[in-house]
């Protein structure tokens, strides 16, 4: 499969980024809440750098990804009515600013509570802040709140995938899958 999308389909770079970052953030989000709820000791500690290290990862891999889009070729969108078109935009742009912002602001809280940080216990990164206390249970809050927001987008962004695969049998979720075979469009263009 090419690594650049073409007019069927996304290529297989952006296909592989979108699902690898997928099942990244939600497991994340859900080790986040198994971690929440664990006794204090040595599991709960390592289980927590190991969110940090697959938070940070999903940081590197949207960096990556948005660098990519510079080279890549976005295949046009299936015909759809004009709202649905911009709804699945304005849902796309926002899943991209919650791909930054959820483990950025997972970064300020863990500075201001004065957490170390490490990559998979490769290298050390630094704090974004000061230690403050202050702040702490306001960072936690936002930190967490962002993920329920990311999932209420992600209900709509998963219903409408799922909505045009279904009721209008269309591409939408054909092309960003690795190896499927499309269906051949009504207007008789067998892509
Ligand atoms: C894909 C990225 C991420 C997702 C989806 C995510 C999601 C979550 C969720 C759902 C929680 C549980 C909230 C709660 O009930 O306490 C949590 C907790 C936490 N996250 Fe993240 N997170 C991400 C990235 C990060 C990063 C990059 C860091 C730090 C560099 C981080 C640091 C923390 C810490 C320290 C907690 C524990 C809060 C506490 O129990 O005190 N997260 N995260
Ligand atoms: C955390 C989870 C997810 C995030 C952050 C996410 C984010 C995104 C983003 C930003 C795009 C736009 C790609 C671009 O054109 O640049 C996209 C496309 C797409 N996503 Fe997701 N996605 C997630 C999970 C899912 C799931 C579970 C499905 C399964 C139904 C799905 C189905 C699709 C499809 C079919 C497209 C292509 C839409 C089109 O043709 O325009 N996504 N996703």
């Amino acid at each position: 499969m090419p690594l650049k999308g073409n007019d069927q389909r996304f290529g297989s770079v952006a296909q592989s980024l979108h699902w690898l970052m997928a099942i990244a953030i939600i497991g994340n989000g859900i080790l986040g809440w198994i971690m929440h709820e664990m006794p204090l000791g040595m599991d709960k500690l390592n289980t927590y750098a190991v969110h940090k290290s697959i938070g940070l990862t999903v940081l590197a891999l949207l960096l990556l990804r948005i660098s990519w889009k510079l080279f890549d070729r976005r295949p046009p969108d299936e015909p759809m009515p004009r709202w649905q078109r911009l709804a699945a935009h304005a849902t796309h742009g926002v899943l991209y600013v919650l791909m930054l912002v959820i483990p950025l602001s997972g970064w300020f809280y863990n500075s201001v509570r004065g957490y170390p940080l490490q990559w998979f216990k490769w290298f050390n990164l630094p704090a974004l802040t000061e230690k403050n206390e202050d702040l702490v249970s306001i960072a936690h809050l936002v930190h967490e709140s962002l993920f329920w927001v990311l999932l209420g987008v992600l209900a709509a962004h998963v219903g409408g995938a799922l909505l045009h695969h279904f009721r209008e049998r269309d591409n939408t979720l054909l092309r960003m899958l690795p190896l499927a075979r499309l269906r051949p469009r009504t207007d008789g263009d067998e892509s």
